[in-house]
């Protein structure tokens, strides 16, 4: 009898992701669900041809290198900055992620994570939750407002586009976004979004959202001084990646009120959140949850699970990043 390939799922999944695995491969799961290191990867992959991975573990040219067997790295994610992909696509490795599948969703969250942090959610919650609501009063957590206000999306893919038509059409906001480049002008027209340089970006959104990839270039693309650039009354989200903001930047900016609020979905070095931030106010932090509806993380998981399955069945792709 001849073995089955083996595949690694290197976070908990669905148990019915796991079984449609096994229909073709043998399957070792991460029953307790803690992420995996470097070297515990490494040791866990040895022999497989195949690994489903999350952001939270990180494939590069060390372990692809120790690992020589492997011949697809599927992500359940949209992005992939935990990927070498230089390194994956020169060892021969086929990369995917879950595009298209989580859009709407995430949009939706990024959303409610701009109107949470514009009328002041969190912040009004815990004065409740404090027992410190003693009477009404007119301008007791007064916000901003959203409607008909000026959105700005840095980043415009499927996920800012899908953020700029409920805005456009759904909250009658003046919509503007940057992106490396300018969208063509059906898709602008859609989106009743206008392109403008990342300075005017930033002086003229009400609500800044970054939906933009993390990369080296991104790195700190909002920082002190583009930070400085908005307006005081300003509300900025992130729902992109932690490395997007400078953390640290943005506190200070939150404690001086030179911006009125922001939204984070996404940290630095995260599941660690920078001090400073957690002692400012003026903030809503959620846990890394823009995609997290049951219905969009199964289909997350069963389209990076069919990208194993199609590549290692058929050689054919589904989603992948290095075609
Ligand atoms: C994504 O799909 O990239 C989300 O941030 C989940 O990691």
């Amino acid at each position: 009898m001849t073995s089955r390939p083996s595949i690694l799922v290197a976070r908990q999944v669905f148990p019915e992701v796991v079984d449609k695995l096994r229909q073709h491969f043998d399957v070792d799961t991460n029953e307790d669900d803690a992420p995996l290191d470097a070297a515990q990867l490494v040791a866990r992959l040895q022999g497989k041809v195949g690994v489903i991975t999350t952001g939270s573990e990180r494939v590069d040219a060390a372990l692809v290198t120790a690992c020589p067997q492997l011949r697809i790295v599927a992500n359940i994610a949209v992005g992939y900055n935990n990927f070498d992909l230089p390194a994956i696509t020169a060892a021969g490795i086929l990369a995917s992620n879950t595009p298209d599948v989580l859009t709407e969703t995430t949009a939706d969250f990024g959303f409610a994570l701009l109107l949470a942090t514009a009328r002041r959610l969190t912040e009004s919650e815990h004065f409740l939750r404090a027992g410190q609501w003693n009477r009404w009063a007119l301008d007791m957590f007064a916000g901003a407002e959203v409607n008909g206000s000026t959105l700005g999306i840095l980043g415009m893919g499927r996920i800012g586009q899908a953020i700029a038509r409920r805005g456009a059409h759904g909250f009658n906001m003046n919509v503007i976004y940057h992106n490396r480049s300018q969208l063509d002008a059906t898709t602008e027209a859609e989106c009743k979004a206008r392109y403008v340089s990342k300075e005017e970006l930033l002086k003229t959104s009400d609500h800044l959202i970054l939906v933009l990839p993390y990369s080296a270039s991104s790195h700190h693309a909002i920082g002190a001084t583009e930070i400085a650039q908005m307006k005081p009354t300003a509300t900025l989200v992130n729902i992109a990646r932690g490395g997007i903001v400078d953390d640290a930047a943005l506190a200070a900016a939150l404690r001086e009120k030179r911006i009125a609020a922001a939204g984070l979905d996404v940290f630095e070095g995260e599941p660690r959140v920078h001090p400073d931030l957690l002692a400012v106010p003026n903030i809503v932090l959620t846990p890394h949850i823009a995609s997290a509806t049951i219905a969009t993380r199964k289909a997350m998981a069963h389209l990076a699970a069919d990208n194993v399955i199609a590549y290692l069945t058929e050689g054919k792709t589904v989603t992948p990043l290095n075609p």
